[in-house]
């Protein structure tokens, strides 16, 4: 809705704004309530084995603290429990504002309660905290588009608007407890199911969700590479006997692609004309070379640092006590409230994109997919 583009100098100013952290307060608490000026700022991420979340923190640590603030960066081992001592501190560390990636966005409530009693602000970072008031902002992608973007290249790809087929699909979902899964599956199914229906997709493994709401059925816990390995080990032993081959694999990230790829290779499949066409998101570096090399058709590229801009700004505008610039107020609703979101949009990167898309953009090194 709003969008500003901010100028060098614009951002020289919010830079300074927040080092300065300025004892002006809200008018009232209102939706900012942490308008405090100060900036105390607590990062809570789920895990440092996805390269992602070590750039999404650590791009975020740094420029808040280049801006003077003072930030707590945790990561928690995708471990729940451990994730909500991390909070805990932060709380009693004197946090005003926090920023959560949240490992199971529906067990946050009570310490999102502890938060409030402080009259901290919270961010929801990428992924929606559920079932909780408490929650202040929603910053992240257009989830359900990033789904879309896979159901889309999928049927470019086999041509399945002309009617060709029929074609061995194998699908995959994420984590159960992560909100944005289910959002990815739907975006990538509202596009692909009707194949299926028509019978250009067929499903050897069965494991074709009826409807969008039964994602969960498919879903691998973590967001694990291994167990991705190991279900599609599972699928290939069970349903590939006599040389059926798979044709494609939707898978809605990098990290489980990686498994299945993992599992493709064991079971015979090298990269060529019979290779099946996998999905991803996330833009890994191991991905990149899978693309590179013709083990993964593309991945759906969330410019993270964008994301870090985003939240920055919002904090920016917390401490100040300012209206928080949100572009939706309709989707995200976490069963007490809709939550005020910000989407930025995703976008495709195949073979052709890596140099212009990723390198060039400075978000890869080249030498960091061996170029
Ligand atoms: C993020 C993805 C990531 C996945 C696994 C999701 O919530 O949006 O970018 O691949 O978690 O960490």
């Amino acid at each position: 809705m709003l969008k500003k583009i901010l100028t060098g100098a614009a951002i020289a100013a919010l830079a300074v704004g927040l080092g300065a952290c300025s004892s002006t307060r809200p008018a009232d608490g209102g939706a900012a309530a942490g308008g405090s000026g100060e900036c105390n700022v607590g990062i809570a991420m789920p895990t440092r084995s996805l390269e992602r979340w070590i750039n999404d923190g650590e791009q975020l640590q740094q420029k808040l603290s280049d801006a003077g603030c003072t930030v707590d960066l945790q990561y928690a081992d995708n471990k729940t429990d451990q994730q909500i001592s991390q909070i805990q501190n932060q709380i009693s560390g004197g946090a005003k504002i926090l920023v959560i990636a949240a490992i199971d966005g529906s067990t946050l409530g009570p310490v999102l309660e502890e938060a409030k009693a402080q009259n901290a602000t919270v961010i929801a970072y990428d992924r929606l905290i559920n079932g909780s008031e408490n929650v202040d902002y929603y910053a992240t992608f257009d989830n359900y588009k990033v789904g879309t973007l896979q159901g889309q290249y999928i049927e470019e790809q086999l041509g399945l608007k002309d009617g060709a087929g029929p074609f061995n699909l194998e699908p995959f979902a994420g984590s159960p407890d992560d909100n944005n899964a289910k959002f990815f599956f739907a975006g990538a199914w509202d596009v692909l199911q009707p194949y299926v229906e028509k019978g250009q997709l067929v499903v050897p493994s069965g494991k074709s969700p009826a409807n969008d709401d039964a994602w969960a059925s498919i879903g691998i816990q973590g967001w694990a590479s291994d167990k991705a390995q190991a279900e599609m080990d599972n699928r290939l032993s069970s349903f590939y006997g006599d040389g059926k081959k798979v044709n494609v694999v939707l898978s809605p990230n990098d990290s489980l692609a990686i498994g299945i790829e993992a599992s493709l290779k064991s079971a015979g499949y090298t990269a060529g004309t019979d290779y099946p066409i996998i999905t991803g998101q996330d833009a890994d570096k191991a991905n990149v070379k899978a693309i590179l090399e013709g083990t993964q058709a593309m991945t759906v590229w969330k410019d993270t640092r964008a994301l870090g801009d985003r939240v920055f700004e919002m904090i920016q505008q917390i401490k100040d006590g300012d209206e928080v610039e949100v572009n939706d107020t309709e989707t995200y609703d976490n069963g007490e409230k809709v939550v005020p979101s910000f989407l930025l949009t995703p976008e495709v990167v195949v073979k052709d994109d890596v140099q212009s898309k990723l390198i060039d953009s400075g978000f890869l090194k080249a030498s960091d997919v061996g170029l």
